[in-house]
């Protein structure tokens, strides 16, 4: 079965008793049981719910994993990871570019609670190998990453961290696995921010983690109940709805963004252009092997100041200003005043995340009014060597 054919039939029969072709949404706390313990398969809904079942079961096939867990955000996910993987005094290492949220869980939650995270440049593999000499339990990474978009060969990095006896574990949330299939390049468990391009809409919070072998999955699939951090039987269904689109506003979101990276390039106050798409970009030929497509991110450096910055992100039109990604709907972030905020500000420079680093999540508008947004409110900028005489 093909990728789109199983967005929308796998894990998701009809319902046997009406034939209803759309999941119930299976509002229930508890279930009446048959005698004292004996039930249908699910006596309370932190522990197991069908419409969640059902979801896990179309997130399982779609990743190419054995299981699915899902949360009720993404950092849920993580937490559910790191704490079934990385007990005090255990090593994780990730690398520089990482979601600032996974950033603040790893150094303000687990490192005061023992674990000892290392930073590693994850494209040189011999900085790599030198890392994975602590035996560390846990190697962690995102491709593209968060906001750079820089990529990493997902299959050598498996590879080093496997000869350490690490679980490798890969935040596979702006790939998708509609153009990315982390569990098929080696990686143990892939996390899922659902919250973004698999709901899509602009109206879920959720996470997951699925696992290619039940083992790496067991502990993590105890603490979904035993944590609790369960979504909603109603946000699965939104998410089983949005799933269904998956393939068409992938593709969309990809040639948005390519159309928008062209664009950025010809213009004089773009510095730099992050996107994987391009020949230039250090990542190109690792993501033409291990990607499908190039994503639907894009992101960029503008010639001035943060103030320049901050004015640029908030003139736009059909880019609202906001801290997520992956919706159906345009979105423009500045990292170093949203999402990555959380970062001190000298670790960021340390990361190359500049202060004029505008990050765009491109929807699934229509290419032309985008490109026509970007440019226009980019022309409206005061020219560079306008704003150096008035300096
Ligand atoms: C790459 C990545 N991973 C994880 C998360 C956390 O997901 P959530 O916001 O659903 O908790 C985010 C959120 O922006 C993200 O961008």
């Amino acid at each position: 079965m093909e990728f789109g054919t199983r967005t929308i039939h796998s894990g998701q029969p009809s319902e046997p008793n009406t034939g209803a072709m759309v999941a119930p949404i299976f509002q229930t706390t508890t279930y009446q049981q048959i005698g004292p313990g004996e039930h249908r398969g699910f006596d309370y809904t932190r522990t197991s719910n069908p419409t969640r079942q059902r979801l896990e079961a179309v997130l399982t096939n779609l990743e190419g994993g054995t299981r699915c867990a899902v949360f009720g955000s993404g950092l849920a996910a993580e937490n559910a990871i790191l704490q079934a993987h990385l007990k005090p005094g255990d090593t994780i290492v990730v690398p520089v570019d990482v979601y600032g949220g996974t950033f603040r869980l790893l150094h303000q939650v687990f490192e005061p609670m023992g674990a000892v995270v290392r930073r590693v440049d994850f494209s040189d593999l011999a900085a790599l190998e030198r890392a994975v000499d602590t035996k560390p339990k846990i190697v962690w990474l995102e491709s593209p990453t968060n906001p750079r978009l820089l990529v990493y060969d997902i299959e050598a990095v498996a590879r080093v961290a496997h000869r350490a006896g690490a679980i490798v574990v890969v935040d596979n949330t702006f790939a998708t696995p509609y153009f990315q299939q982390p569990l098929s390049l080696g990686a143990d468990l892939v996390i899922q921010s659902v919250t973004k391009y698999l709901a899509g809409h602009l109206d879920v919070i959720q996470g997951a983690v699925i696992a290619r072998e039940p083992g790496v999955f067991e502990p993590v699939g105890f603490l979904q109940n035993a944590l609790g951090g369960v979504p909603s039987p109603f946000d699965c269904w939104l998410t089983l709805r949005g799933v269904k689109t998956l393939e068409l506003r992938m593709e969309r979101h990809a040639q948005n963004a390519a159309a928008i990276a062209d664009a950025l390039l010809q213009h004089p106050r773009v510095r730099r252009v992050y996107y994987p798409g391009l020949s230039d970009h250090p990542g190109h030929e690792v993501a033409r092997r291990q990607m499908s497509g190039f994503g639907g991110m894009v992101s960029f450096e503008l010639e001035g100041t943060v103030e320049d910055a901050s004015a640029f992100v908030s003139s736009l039109t059909y880019f609202a200003l906001g801290e997520s990604l992956g919706g159906v709907r345009s979105l423009v972030c500045l990292p170093c005043k949203m999402t990555h905020a959380s970062i001190p500000a000298e670790t960021r420079a340390e990361l190359g995340l500049s202060d004029t680093l505008i990050r765009l999540s491109p929807g699934i508008e229509h290419p032309k009014d985008l490109v026509g947004d970007l440019t226009a409110k980019l022309d409206a900028l005061v020219s560079v060597p306008d704003l150096a005489a008035t300096r």
